[in-house]
């Protein structure tokens, strides 16, 4: 791809990266969905939720911001090791950078006949604008890593993904310093628009479908209390929450978020069910016919994952990929989702705030994507996150208005 890969990501995105370049990226990658990552930054993972519910408690109206920095803020803390107070200014841009780098997937001619980029310069008219995309792309990344950077070189950097895996000498990555930086900034764009869009979903499911989330608060309840003996719910209690965990496939089964995987190559000559597909062939899931191939596929119904598979995210579901390069993010992702839909179905009830068409989730805006209003459950609910926020140190945080930020 040209255009998106070559122009617009400088060749440096293992997503759309053919086999002999992605396969060393995804080596050092690899070190997120170990056992021990796994639970070092499922610390991060509660607190940044705790941080996220009590950020519903003081500024409710702004729902959807909360997701996203929460996503963000998550990841940034994997990869970076920062905890990072950042703008909505900031966030915006971070979430720009997503929006561009997808919406040039294919969008030109040229990805689909990648013969037009051997034509000579001047004849590629084309060139300048995403020359100038890739350009935006490099610097914001460059102004998010270089300091990151700085510190793991000069010893005083906190634990991360970037130093304990990606910098550190015994991984020996081959890459050059900007492919060090396209594979940070890369997790840190990927995980945080999906789980940022999985949280507005669940939302809009919420508005649709609130004798679901009437049974699944009653399951929250009662594994975790209620009322004045209530706590929020921790990642230990994933086993016991076997409904939840069937939310967060539920979820993006859906609406899913990828209408389309990335297309992959066959390696080798394969034959399934009676046909015949010879190496070279380009695959890719057809994200919507796929999660549609299931009973009532219109109905939002956490029951159709019951099947003992419920805490396997990808079992059954192919809205991470699958195989080879299954997202490498998927296991962190899963979490994040069965944190905080636990704990939002627990704590908050959703109404709609005007009308809204389930069927659009305005994921592209930087505004609200659909009008809805939040409410906390009531004053023991958040009397509870209020003093857990308080215990793990984020309270002023979350009362704080990142707008005033600059
Ligand atoms: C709901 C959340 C998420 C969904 C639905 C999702 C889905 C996907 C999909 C469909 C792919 C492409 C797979 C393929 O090429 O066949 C992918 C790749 C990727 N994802 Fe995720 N993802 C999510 C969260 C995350 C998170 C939290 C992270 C970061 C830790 C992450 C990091 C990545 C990376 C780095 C790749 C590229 C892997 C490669 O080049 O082989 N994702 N994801």
């Amino acid at each position: 791809m040209p255009v998106s890969s070559g122009l617009v990501s400088r060749d440096r995105r293992s997503l759309i990266l053919p086999q002999e370049q992605w396969m060393e990226r995804r080596r050092v990658m690899h070190g997120l969905l170990s056992g021990t990552a796994l639970k070092q930054y499922g610390a991060w993972q509660e607190e940044e939720s705790t941080k996220m519910m009590a950020e519903y408690v003081f500024h409710p109206q702004r729902w959807y911001r909360h997701h996203y920095r929460y996503a963000n803020s998550v990841i940034v803390r994997i990869a970076l090791g920062e905890q990072p107070l950042k703008s909505t200014k900031e966030l915006e841009e971070m979430q720009n950078a997503v929006t561009f780098f997808v919406g040039s997937i294919g969008r030109s001619v040229v990805d689909w006949f990648p013969d037009l980029a051997k034509l000579p310069w001047f004849l590629q008219v084309w060139r300048p604008y995403w020359a100038r995309l890739g350009q935006w792309n490099y610097d914001l990344y460059a102004k998010w890593y270089n300091p990151v950077k700085a510190k793991v070189e000069n010893g005083t950097a906190p634990p991360s993904f970037v130093r304990d895996f990606l910098m550190h000498p015994d991984t020996r990555f081959k890459g050059d310093c900007d492919d060090l930086m396209y594979v940070a900034m890369q997790l840190i764009e990927a995980g945080s628009d999906t789980t940022r869009e999985a949280l507005n979903i669940m939302t809009m499911a919420a508005l649709e479908y609130p004798e679901v989330f009437a049974k699944a608060r009653a399951e929250v309840d009662r594994v975790c209390g209620v009322g004045k003996d209530a706590r929020l719910p921790t990642l230990e209690d994933m086993d016991a929450l076997g409904y939840i965990c069937a939310m967060c496939k539920e979820v993006l089964r859906w609406r899913p978020i990828f209408p389309l995987t990335p297309d992959h190559t066959a390696s080798q000559d394969i034959e399934f069910e009676g046909y015949y597909f010879p190496a070279g062939t380009g695959f890719t899931i057809n994200g919507p016919a796929v999660c549609g191939e299931c009973e009532e596929p219109e109905r939002f119904m956490p029951e159709r994952w019951l099947d003992g598979h419920e805490q396997d995210i990808a079992h059954g579901l192919w809205q991470f990929g699958g195989g080879r390069r299954i997202c490498v993010g998927y296991r962190l992702a899963q979490r994040s989702l069965f944190i905080n839909i636990a704990r939002l179905v627990q704590c908050v009830d959703y109404k709609p705030n005007g009308p809204y068409n389930a069927e659009i989730l305005n994921l592209e805006a930087v505004g609200e994507p659909f009008p809805v209003r939040a409410t906390l459950r009531g004053e023991q609910y958040k009397a509870m996150i209020v003093e857990e926020a308080k215990k793990v140190g984020v309270l002023e945080e979350a009362r704080f208005n990142r707008d005033k930020l600059q």
